[in-house]
Order: C-alpha cells, then sequence, then structure tokens
C-alpha cells in the first residue's frame, strides 16, 4: 500500500522555524523516520511538502484518481482554505481515508488556530505529539 505523505507551507523550515514549538528535527529528519516506520508496517510512503495550495490540491486530486489513503498536515491552511477542504471532502466521501496531522497542539494556541476546517471532512485527527503525530496516522492508515 502506498501512503502519501503531504505538507503544507513552511513546514519546509522545520528545524529553524520556531524550534521551541515545532522542535529542531528537519523536514528531512521526518521523511526519513516516517521511511524507516513505513518500511516496519509494510507499506510505502510518498513524501511531499509544497507552499502552494494549487500545488496541495493537485496531489488530493493526484490521490483520489489512485485511491491512495493520506496524511495530511495542511500548515496554516488549516485554518482557512475551504478550497483544501473541498478537495479533502472528495476524498473521504469517495471512502479514500485521509487523516490531519499536526506536530503541535493548535487547540492549545492562539484563537485563530483552534477552528480546523479540515477536521470535519478528515477521517480523523491526530494532533501534538510532534513528529510522531505521523507515525500514529501511518501506523491506523496501513491497517487499510
Ligand atoms: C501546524 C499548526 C498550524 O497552526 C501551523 O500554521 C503550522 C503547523 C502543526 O503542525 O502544528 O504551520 O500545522
Amino acid at each position: 500500500m502506498k501512503i502519501l505523505v503531504l505538507n503544507g507551507p513552511n513546514l519546509n523550515l522545520l528545524g529553524v522555524r520556531e524550534p521551541d514549538v515545532y522542535g529542531i528535527e528537519t523536514l528531512k529528519d521526518l521523511e526519513s523516520k516516517l521511511k524507516v516506520a513505513a518500511n516496519e508496517l509494510g507499506c510505502e510512503v510518498d513524501f511531499r511538502q509544497t507552499n502552494s495550495e494549487d500545488e496541495l490540491i493537485g496531489w488530493l486530486h493526484e490521490a483520489l484518481e489512485a485511491k491512495s489513503p493520506v496524511v495530511l498536515n495542511p500548515a496554516a491552511f488549516t485554518h482557512y482554505s475551504y478550497a483544501l477542504r473541498d478537495a479533502c471532502a472528495a476524498l473521504t466521501s469517495s471512502g479514500v481515508e485521509l487523516i490531519e496531522v499536526h506536530i503541535s497542539n493548535p487547540h492549545a494556541r492562539e484563537q485563530f488556530r483552534q477552528n480546523s476546517v479540515i477536521a470535519a471532512v478528515a477521517t480523523g485527527q491526530i494532533a501534538g505529539f510532534g513528529f510522531d503525530s505521523y507515525a500514529l496516522a501511518l501506523r491506523q492508515l496501513a491497517k487499510g
């Protein structure tokens, strides 16, 4: 099984950006950890990051076409992108699982982060466990 792990804007800056919130490990470190986890779970990970809403939506359409489950960290798009929400809904309403993940716990942060426009159309949400949020999502999706 191939699982798409999609990362939204500014996550390319992991390790540099607000290390007190997101830690000191990089996006490359995250990718390496997930590749190891995927290997243990017997699945394949296609790991991507973009700062572009357009590109992220295109990748979700690709997942829909291929019926590939998705781990999505929508980053700031979480809080306002109805276009991304619609793309996620297209996926989950056709039976493809999508788990929304966050490194931090947005519910414990600024008010504007406490609303996710994605959550209601995701299969589930995992937040607040650092990079382990992704590993937990992977484990769930690997169950099939
Ligand atoms: C984030 C939380 C978002 O509020 C923020 O905009 C991010 C990262 C997280 O993983 O904790 O860029 O999605």
